[in-house]
């Protein structure tokens, strides 16, 4: 399941915490939009029926077991609540789905008489694990374990009143008070609550937990998290080295190593512009975005400086779905630069690993951006990186310096069109001026570790010092 970067992480980092020995447990819901080859291979675990909301319906949960590369992954399953489209639709309905989901994913540990020691919730819709488990689970064997709670995005927090959380939830009014549940007056936050009651917090990268604890990116929870800050700390992302691996990508018309990428790099371009209808040239500069659409990646940005960037001997290719304005923007330029800017409103796994093989630069000029995986993406495959200097984007991309050749993309720090532009702008001088130090930064992209090793480290020393 994957609708952006969480679902890259829930992948690869339990999968390098069973490397280094731990036994992990990744709990999800059954989502109906499963493909079928997976759901065939899960196993019936058992099921029963638990009390949810505050006029004491019950609910169906059963447990489907999935076990690869050492994980374990049990599946909550109930129809009712997971067979909609799309993971995530809206409140309305994500409310009641994740008060389920939270509560039966502790039920079914003790069901199934797994005790952790550490319980590791992600994002806001594991917000109300933390509370049950230290309310309605206090006396049950789980309440041994010590919680963590990793923000991705603080922008997702799972607000709504406080009468439908506490119908849904069915928590004691104790936590509903606003050092945890309760926001203003009549709001509940899932995310604010959970992180009151977690042992530990983490975000995805140092400079995003700083920036979080300001007004300018706190999103409301600044003061909260500044309260919280004696246990919060950053973890920057890595990624899966295997899945991402361009010697071995079977998607690649060319794959590569260091020793071929230069050459490789340049069939990819080809491969790429003729699929897209693209004029066939490898000497074009080629510009790619892979984004979901939104606000957040700073996409009218990209959207100003288009014009400016088609200078003759430059492509830009754009993957991505999302908001309709950026869409209708995106479209409207492939149809003015026909042959030359291609926008592929899509969300297509293939094409997002041809683009980062094919194309010399990567754009991630993010409003904010927690971690941000596509910049690692493209530094493994020998693409630099543009970026904003915010969030996990400052602690993964170190800027080219011309004069001792160091670095693995360019950057630029306020959010600004003419910024970008001018990164874009630097890029292209050493890519045309300076072809030898292009490849080399391109050498020095591929040979940067951005795998889960040292990440997973220190998620597993941080469950050490909890416990
Ligand atoms: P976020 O989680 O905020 O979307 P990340 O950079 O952490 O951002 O992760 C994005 C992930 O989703 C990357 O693996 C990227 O390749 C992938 N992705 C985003 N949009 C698309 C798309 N349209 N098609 C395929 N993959 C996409
Ligand atoms: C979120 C963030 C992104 C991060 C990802 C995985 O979706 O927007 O920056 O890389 O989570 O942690």
């Amino acid at each position: 399941m994957k609708t952006g970067g969480l679902g890259d992480v829930m992948y690869a980092l339990p999968k390098a915490l069973v490397k280094l020995n731990c036994d992990v447990k990744v709990i999800l819901p059954n989502y109906g939009v499963i493909k079928p080859q997976y759901k065939e291979q899960m196993v019936y675990k058992g099921s029963f029926y638990m009390d949810l909301t505050s006029d004491g319906k019950q609910y169906y949960v059963g447990i489907m077991e999935y076990e690869n590369d050492g994980v374990v992954y049990d599946f909550i399953d109930n129809e009712e609540f997971f067979t909609r489209g799309n993971p995530y639709t809206n409140l309305v309905d994500d409310i009641p789905v994740f008060s389920f989901f939270g509560k039966a994913a502790l039920a079914a540990l003790n069901y199934l008489d797994w005790t952790p020691d550490i319980i590791h919730c992600h994002d806001w819709q594991a917000g109300l694990v933390p509370i049950y488990l230290r309310t309605m689970f206090a006396s049950t064997p789980l309440a041994r374990a010590k919680v963590v709670t990793t923000i991705h995005n603080l922008r997702f927090q799972g607000q709504y009143n406080i009468q439908t959380i506490k119908y849904w939830s069915n928590l004691p009014d104790e936590a509903f008070n606003m050092g945890a549940l309760q926001e203003r007056w009549t709001e509940a936050n899932m995310l604010k609550g959970g992180l009151a009651y977690s042992d530990a917090i983490t975000t995805v990268s140092n400079t995003y937990a700083g920036e979080i604890q300001t007004a300018e990116y706190g999103e409301g929870l600044e003061d909260h998290l500044r309260f919280h800050s004696y246990k919060l700390r950053g973890i920057v992302n890595g990624i899966d080295v295997d899945i991402w691996n361009p010697a071995t990508d079977k998607l690649l018309e060319a794959p590569y190593g260091v020793e071929n990428a230069i050459e490789a790099k340049k069939a990819n371009k080809l491969a790429l512009q003729k699929s897209l209808g693209l004029e066939q040239d490898e000497g074009k500069f080629v510009i790619g975005l892979i984004s979901r659409l939104t606000n957040q990646k700073g996409l009218d940005l990209v959207s100003a400086v288009v014009p400016g960037m088609v200078d003759g001997n430059t492509q830009v290719v754009i993957l991505g779905t999302g908001d309709p304005e950026f869409e209708d923007s995106f479209r409207y330029y492939e149809n003015q630069y026909k042959g030359t800017v291609c926008a592929y409103i899509a969300y297509d796994e293939a094409l997002s690993h041809q683009i980062y093989a094919a194309s010399d630069v990567l754009l991630v000029p993010s409003k904010f951006e927690p971690c941000g995986l596509t910049q690692l993406i493209a530094m493994r495959y020998g693409t630099a990186p543009i970026v904003r200097e915010t969030g996990g984007l400052k602690d993964t991309v170190e800027p080219y310096n011309m004069f001792e050749n160091t670095g693995n993309g360019f950057t630029f720090d306020r959010y600004d069109a003419g910024l970008l532009y001018d990164a874009i702008n630097r890029a292209k001088t050493l890519y045309f001026e300076d072809r030898e130090d292009w490849d080399k930064m391109v050498i020095r992209d591929m040979e940067k570790d951005v795998s889960w090793a040292k990440s997973a480290e220190q998620y597993r020393e941080l469950y050490l010092q909890l416990t």
